[in-house]
């Protein structure tokens, strides 16, 4: 049995400590493609992807990301165009676009991984100044933040040193 994606699950880790080494444009691409694999909510495309690999607009990505623990030389910004889940009839509170940050942020991440660039997750910014700092247009707001580089041999410790829970200490089987 074929245990790849299995071990890509297993083995990748959000990496904090990036060099300065450049993200090659096909690694971009590929992991850029990978997102259009992530399952969504009604089969909508209700998500834009935006490239950000100039260093003084990824300096200002930072600036308004205290989240953003590393320092990326790409990113890639999540943004969910609310006038178009308005349009679908998505009633406001609908958590299908969310949803779907994630199911794009874990396909990303594992993209980012199976070409041998380090990534992490980053949702501690200002949508407001982001949006601003990035030119989006009217109802497309960004949800979520990719950071790409290639990961430095040193890391941070985890975020919470609690270790991996056990499998079986997160799961309820069904009851009788
Ligand atoms: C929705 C979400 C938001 C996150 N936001 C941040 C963030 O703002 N900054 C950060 O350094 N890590 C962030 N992370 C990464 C988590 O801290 C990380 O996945 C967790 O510590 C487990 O580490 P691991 O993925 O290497 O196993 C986020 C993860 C998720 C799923």
């Amino acid at each position: 049995m074929n245990h790849a994606v299995l071990d890509a699950i297993r083995s990748r880790r959000v990496a904090r400590a990036l060099t300065d080494e450049p993200v090659e444009h096909d690694q971009l691409r590929t992991i850029l493609d990978s997102a259009r694999y992530a399952p969504h909510a009604g089969n909508r495309r209700l998500h834009r992807y935006v490239v950000v690999t100039r260093p003084s607009l990824l300096r200002a990505v930072r600036m308004v990301s205290p989240g953003m623990l590393q320092r990326p030389t790409a990113a890639i910004v999540v943004c969910v165009d609310w006038a178009q889940v308005h349009n679908y009839g998505f009633p406001p509170a609908s958590p299908g676009p969310y949803i779907d940050v994630g199911t794009a942020a874990a396909t990303l991440l594992l993209a980012a991984h199976s070409v041998g660039l380090g990534a992490g997750p980053v949702t501690s910014f200002s949508r407001t100044a982001l949006a601003t700092i990035l030119k989006l247009p009217a109802g497309v707001r960004p949800e979520l933040i990719i950071s790409l580089g290639h990961a430095a041999n040193e890391q941070p410790p985890a975020m919470r040193r609690q270790g991996r829970p056990r499998w079986e200490a997160l799961i309820q089987w069904e009851r009788g």
